[in-house]
């Protein structure tokens, strides 16, 4: 038994979430997420890896599959029928779905798709709030999160609230929930810079990759979000960062479709996922578009980098 895993029999998703305490609602929302996941896994063995010709409302070049593969997973929200509205990066807005229905669905639906030409894994990212209004919670009242990542495998990770689980799909498509990940070491081993251009202009930053350097910590960093953390919440350690420089003062991830639903993940792990001062899972959200600096992964070690950040 690999010590990074709980004992978990393989069982269907929609048996496991029946078996849950989750209302029906919400079931369905995660298992249209699973599903919807494996849509998108398909559709990349085929898609097209050129550019859309349009930008995104935070002015960057669109690929066509971001174009895609937002509308897929908002034709399944749409079709799910339990979704009130979605939020995604590819869209300047909410958008209204199902009006009545309880639950709003935030998404980044490429995550890492400048390595999309290169073959290099890549991801999907959601997170789940109760009713329709987003803006002024925080990713604490997130009632799940989840993410796939579309590596040599597919898989599907999600949590609402009791750990965080792994699911694989069957050859017919179905997600089987595999394995469940266990609470993360508080010390780190592997260590993700992100935005690491910063250090030309933040001298605190540049302390914590010399730091890093110097206890001979190893790099594991591909630059998509999805893969370098889902690589410290499979290996059980290990620290991710984002933080800021001239160029984009808070970072460049965005805490209503990256950054809180990757907070509730890692802490629901018992590690940490801070903005340099106070929990991600406790930023109020203003605006859709609301960067944050992160740093998650292992409890010291975050902590430690917080300390250096501080100066
Ligand atoms: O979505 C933005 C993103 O691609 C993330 O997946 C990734 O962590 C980050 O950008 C990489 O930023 P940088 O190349 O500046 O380290
Ligand atoms: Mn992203």
């Amino acid at each position: 038994m690999n010590p990074n895993f709980l004992e978990q029999k393989p069982m269907l998703l929609r048996k496991h979430l029946a078996s849950s305490s989750a209302s029906e609602d919400l079931q369905k929302v995660l298992l249209c997420l699973a599903r919807v996941s494996h849509a998108i896994a398909r559709s990349i063995q085929t898609a097209d890896t050129g550019g859309a010709g349009s930008t995104n409302q935070f002015g960057e070049q669109q690929l066509a599959f971001d174009i895609l593969s937002d509308n897929i997973i908002q034709n399944h929200l749409q079709q799910c029928g339990v979704v009130a509205q979605c939020a995604s990066e590819e869209q300047d807005d909410f958008v209204t779905l199902t009006d009545t229905a309880p639950y709003t669905v935030v998404y980044d639906p490429l995550d890492g798709s400048s390595l999309f030409d290169v073959n290099f894994t890549i991801g999907s990212i959601f997170g789940v709030y109760q009713g329709k209004e987003v803006l002024g919670k925080s990713p604490r009242d997130q009632v799940a999160a989840a993410y796939a990542v579309y590596g040599p495998r597919t898989l599907f990770i999600f949590s609402m609230g009791s750990g965080v689980c792994e699911c694989s799909f069957t050859e017919e498509g179905e997600p089987i929930v595999l394995r469940k990940y266990s609470p993360l070491h508080g010390e780190a081993k592997n260590y993700s810079p992100g935005n690491l251009r910063a250090i030309t202009d933040n001298a605190a930053y540049r302390a914590v990759i010399q730091d890093w350097l110097e206890r001979t910590l190893t790099l594991r960093y591909s630059g998509c979000m999805v893969a370098d953390i889902h690589h410290l919440l499979v290996k059980g350690q290990g620290v991710f960062a984002n933080v800021g420089g001239n160029t984009y003062p808070n970072g460049k991830l965005r805490i209503l479709y990256e950054c809180g639903p990757f907070a509730y993940l890692v802490e629901q792990l018992g590690g940490s996922a801070s903005t340099g001062e106070k929990s991600i899972l406790d930023v109020t959200i203003t605006s859709i578009d609301q960067r944050t600096p992160i740093i998650a992964g292992s409890k010291s070690e975050v902590e430690r980098v917080c300390g250096k950040l501080k100066g």
